[in-house]
């Protein structure tokens, strides 16, 4: 069985009109309706209509960054899955370190926007990691396995995506080792259906993918910094495609 290979970019709080076209272009471009490898990207909630106009019919797909966990109601500045898959989402990423740390999102409240995402119709992709202070305190397995459980004690992992993030890695141009990476990929790939696909994610950028990327158990990337920049995301790209992995 060979599984999805996948390279995420998640463009966070960047961007506007004419950027997100020239960088959409230039990805189109590069990417050449290519499908070794798949291409999606999420990006903030006012742009979902131009860029979903602009990726109708090619082989990039398009998600968002977040979702609520209910599905409709008085909910003051929330977006609900149905309005997600409205706009031709196909994914949306859930539990980021960002939205846990910055936006107190709890193990919890992420189930519930992975289920309300599935239920939607959505592919979701989990993140989990853990801080610096807990790999040092040896505690990564512990931490990634109570967040992805407290997913899978109320929902089926499905056709989900899963995403290794460490937080010390995300954005901090210090990406953890393809080793360590692998050593957490297998243990994560040990609780989710054998053809989930298992991101990495932390400053993933052109110079470091292919060896991370050659892991075994690392299909591709979420790419946050990177993914702003189409000749570095396209090379990432390039380099998940041309790896194939078979189970
Ligand atoms: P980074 O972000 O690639 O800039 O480290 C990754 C992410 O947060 O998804």
């Amino acid at each position: 069985m060979t599984r999805t290979r996948l390279v995420a970019g998640n463009w966070k709080m960047h961007g506007n009109r004419a950027a997100n076209a020239a960088l959409l272009d230039a990805i189109l471009r590069g990417q050449g309706g290519d499908a070794s490898a798949e291409c999606a990207v999420c990006v903030p909630f006012p742009y979902l209509a131009q860029v979903g106009e602009r990726l109708r019919g090619t082989a990039v797909a398009w998600g968002a960054q977040n979702v609520s966990e209910h599905a409709q109601g008085a909910y003051t500045g929330e977006v609900s899955a149905a309005m997600l898959a409205d706009f031709g989402c196909k994914y949306v990423i859930v539990g980021h370190s960002e939205r846990r740390q910055l936006f107190g999102e709890s193990d919890g409240q992420v189930a519930a926007k992975f289920a309300a995402a599935r239920k939607g119709g959505l592919t979701p992709i989990l993140c989990v990691g853990e801080t610096l202070a807990e790999r040092e305190a040896g505690r990564t397995e512990q931490v990634v396995g109570r967040q992805l459980d407290a997913v899978l004690s109320s929902s089926s992992f499905g056709d989900a995506v899963l995403a290794y993030e460490p937080v010390w890695a995300i954005g901090t141009g210090r990406n953890a080792t393809p080793e360590q990476a692998q050593a957490v990929h297998a243990f994560l790939r040990t609780k989710v259906p054998s053809e989930t696909c298992i991101l990495y994610g932390g400053s993933m950028k052109a110079a470091n993918a292919a060896g991370l990327l050659a892991m075994p158990d690392i299909d591709g990337g979420l790419i946050g910094g990177a993914s702003l920049a189409a000749e570095e995301f396209l090379a990432i790209l390039r380099a998940a495609g041309s790896i194939r992995v078979t189970t």
